[in-house]
């Protein structure tokens, strides 16, 4: 029996690890959760809303649970010993799942375990998992309803569905575990992580963002964070039906995107600004050559024109690093129509300013920032931490003649996210750089659920592009900059 994938005999067979009795839960030092004090309800305040986080499995879920785990590491450990992982790679799924699930029946028997149908092939899918894929994780990557993974130590794996975060019921059985599946990633892209190189970042094999972080830097075992990659991302439609932004404001950044306006789309982490970058771009046209650069190749445009670049940190030894300001010099050689930066953070700034001041006008660009305003002030911190000595004032006319549009996405509390700022820069008054808004979210209230209740409405000031859009073919109705009465 499993003749073609077992080991040859004479190989070492894998070391024991410790029983997972004595083994103590990476957490245990964790301190036990805090027994808040109820103060009195007579505050104005409003109520916190109840945890999110699911409550803890029932008993009796939970000890099943753990014995299926443990019967679980038991197997993983025979298939560990049984299994030529050499030849794992060319095995055929059918004949590594046959031959897993004939380890299974093998060690089962021997220790006399009786478990229905339904656990079996629980447990043979989970053991073939953790043979070929990611473990745990492996359910949380394949459930398309699940747009963020996050690890805080082996025991608790937090997922966001719906814009909301809420604690999954699956878990690594312990930090070695845990561990071995980092591992398992970032050495299939060529890096390490240890303790003298505790972070890494990586990208899956579906082109997941893959980000993981181990003790002792990580305090209570290892932190790993995955933005699931979505292979169709969202389109103008799309978020237009979610009420990400309105019909009015999509028509405006259509004729903005294709009259080659320049445009920074600020946000928050997770609040949508990669999804609203690649969206934007499905306005460019098709005879248009597009570069994009990326720390990780997220955006998915759907010209034909479209060379990409991801940058590269530097490897173990310090060297071969590709900066994202190293590919942005490279690709103004590279006779671009517009340039697209995934995320401007650093140095780049100054040569992203540069190119939408001379002549690579309608490039994008995304930043981490509150609101426009904030987005302006970070984009004056980043030139000034790239070390250049240019006064305030001329560092802003270069802003304000290199940016013309500002489009804030945020994460609202509800989870929702929405596009809630459509700014443009018209020039400077004396020391500041003036902006006007265009449309905004208005929020009017909550609904007893804690869903906010608000509608997308313009401010009523014209835009200042209305004659460039009417000269380019997009002659936008000047009613679409009339606000929304409140009824
Ligand atoms: N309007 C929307 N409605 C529903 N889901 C959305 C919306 N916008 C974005 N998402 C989803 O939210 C997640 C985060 O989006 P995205 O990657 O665009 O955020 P980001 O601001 O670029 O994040 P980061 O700061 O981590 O780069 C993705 O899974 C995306 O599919
Ligand atoms: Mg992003």
């Amino acid at each position: 029996m499993f003749a073609r994938y077992k080991k040859p005999s004479g190989s070492t067979p894998a070391k024991k690890e410790t029983p997972a009795k004595s083994a103590k839960p990476a957490n245990a030092a964790a301190p036990a959760a805090r027994v808040g004090t109820t103060a009195p309800n007579t505050s104005l305040r409003r109520p916190l809303p109840a945890s999110s986080a699911k409550a803890a499995p029932q008993d009796r879920e939970r000890k099943r649970k753990e014995r299926l785990g443990e019967i679980k590491l038991d197997l993983h450990r025979a298939l560990l010993d049984n299994l030529n992982l050499s030849a794992l790679d060319t095995a055929t799924e059918s004949d590594l799942r046959a031959e897993i699930s004939a380890i299974a029946a093998e060690v089962l028997e021997e220790r006399s375990i009786v478990l229905n149908r339904e656990e079996r092939s629980t447990l043979t899918q989970e053991l073939y998992d953790e043979v070929r894929g990611l473990g745990p994780l492996e359910t949380l990557l394949k459930d398309d309803t699940v747009n963020d993974i996050l690890v805080n130590g082996p025991h608790q794996i937090f997922i966001e569905r719906d814009g909301k975060l809420e604690l999954s019921d699956v878990t690594f059985k312990d930090e070695k575990h845990l561990l071995r599946i980092i591992d398992k990633i970032v050495s299939a892209v060529g890096r390490r992580v240890d303790e003298s190189n505790p972070y890494v970042d990586a990208r899956l094999l579906d082109g997941s963002r893959f980000n993981a972080m181990v003790p002792p830097v990580a305090v209570d075992g290892s932190l790993v964070s995955i933005r699931k990659f979505k292979k169709d991302k969202l389109g103008i439609d799309d978020l237009v039906s979610f009420g990400a932004f309105s019909e009015e404001m999509a028509a405006y950044l259509q004729a903005a995107v294709a009259c080659r306006l320049n445009v920074i789309v600020s946000g928050g982490t997770g609040s949508g600004k990669t999804t609203t970058l690649n969206a934007l771009s499905s306005f460019i046209d098709n005879a248009e050559r597009i570069l994009t650069i990326e720390d990780t190749a997220e955006l998915q445009l759907q010209q034909i024109h479209v060379g990409r670049m991801e940058s590269r940190p530097p490897n173990v030894e310090g060297k071969g690093e590709v900066s994202a300001r190293d590919c942005l010099k490279n690709a103004l050689r590279m006779r671009p129509d517009r340039i697209i930066v995934g995320e401007t953070r650093g140095e780049e700034v100054i040569d992203m300013l540069q190119a939408m001041n001379t002549g690579h006008d309608g490039s994008m660009t995304t930043i981490h920032a509150n609101n426009p305003r904030d987005g302006i002030s970070r984009l004056e911190n980043m030139v000034a931490m790239a070390g250049i000595e240019m006064p305030l004032k001329a560092v802003r006319s270069q802003i304000a003649s290199a940016v013309n549009l500002i489009v804030q996405a945020s994460r609202l509390q509800d989870g929702s996210r929405r596009m809630t700022s459509i700014t443009e820069i018209t020039g400077m008054e004396g020391e500041v750089i003036s902006m006007q808004e265009i449309f905004r979210f208005q929020r009017v209230g909550l609904t007893p659920e804690n869903k906010i209740i608000g509608h997308f409405t313009a401010t009523g000031v014209r835009s200042n592009y209305s004659e460039r859009f009417r000269l380019w073919g997009y002659d936008l109705p000047a009613s679409i900059y009339e606000p929304v009465r409140p009824e």
